[in-house]
């Protein structure tokens, strides 16, 4: 698709996602194409990742969750490992104050227990100088994975079980949606991910359930605002049906008119 240089969408309310969530792949072949270490193309998409969130403030989205590390890439080479630690501490250091300052408010998801004690105490100090911010939710996910946000979920119910507060009839998908992360905000309308692969590994496996997927093959260091209102624009031609006819979609679409 050729990219216009639009930079702000006219879409009204109905037809913008409430809650993108975004798999920022292709930072190790960006960097690979211009000889760069992998670490570079890191760095790089720190930059496309400061222009989505901006974007995002712009199009007045609710929430925005960003893959950054999964429980997974602990397997990529400990130089690898120990530099993206590095590009998390030094990116909160360097973010967290113009977030704050622009109404952002940060959370992070995922087991943030394995981290260094410098990296969990820039978590937990973004959480708390931002938990009063009305404006983009945005989360994090580190040392995520979809199953085992699920089992955590799983977790709690069966030692509300064991406890007597839950009978094992009381649980549902309902249930279970209470329990699993980001159960405060609405399910995530629009998935995208850059980079060209196309799969969901493991990122939110249970919230994904009806949500509109994106890919594209631009890489993660490339992809600035105009790419992702190309995204937004392509969300909004989708027709979300969620289990019933188009024509049914269509009819309640001109009741409301
Ligand atoms: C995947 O690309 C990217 C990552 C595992 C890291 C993403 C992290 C950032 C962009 C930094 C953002 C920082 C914060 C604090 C939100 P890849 O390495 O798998 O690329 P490849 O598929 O080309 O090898």
């Amino acid at each position: 698709m050729t990219v216009t240089s639009i930079n702000k969408t006219d879409l009204g309310d109905s037809d913008r996602p409430k809650h993108i969530v975004v798999v920022m792949d292709g930072n190790g072949r960006w960097a690979k194409k211009r000889l760069m270490p992998r670490t570079a193309g890191h760095h790089a998409g720190v930059k496309s990742t400061r222009k989505i969130v901006e974007a995002c403030i712009q199009e007045k989205i609710q929430a925005l969750t960003l893959f950054a590390f999964s429980s997974e890439n602990w397997k990529r080479p400990e130089q690898e490992v120990s530099s993206l630690m590095q590009l998390f501490i030094s990116t909160l250091q360097s973010e967290v104050k113009s977030l704050h300052k622009q109404n952002v408010r940060v959370r992070f998801i995922g087991k943030c227990s394995a981290f260094s004690d410098k990296l969990q105490q820039k978590i937990i100090h973004a959480t708390e100088l931002t938990q009063n911010n009305t404006g983009l939710q945005l989360n994090i996910a580190v040392n995520y994975g979809g199953r085992w946000d699920i089992a955590e979920a799983c977790k709690t119910i069966a030692a509300k079980v064991q406890q007597g507060e839950l009978q094992p009839e009381d649980i549902s998908a309902e249930l279970i949606d209470e329990y699993v992360c980001l159960k405060q905000l609405p399910e995530p309308d629009l998935f995208i991910r850059t980079g060209g692969e196309m799969r969901i590994s493991n990122f939110l496996i249970w919230q994904l359930a009806y949500t509109e997927l994106y890919f594209t093959d631009v890489l993660w260091p490339d992809f600035k605002s105009e790419e992702f209102l190309v995204a937004l624009n392509w969300y909004a031609g989708r027709q979300r049906r969620f289990g019933k006819t188009g024509e049914q979609v269509d009819e309640t679409k001109t009741s409301q008119c």
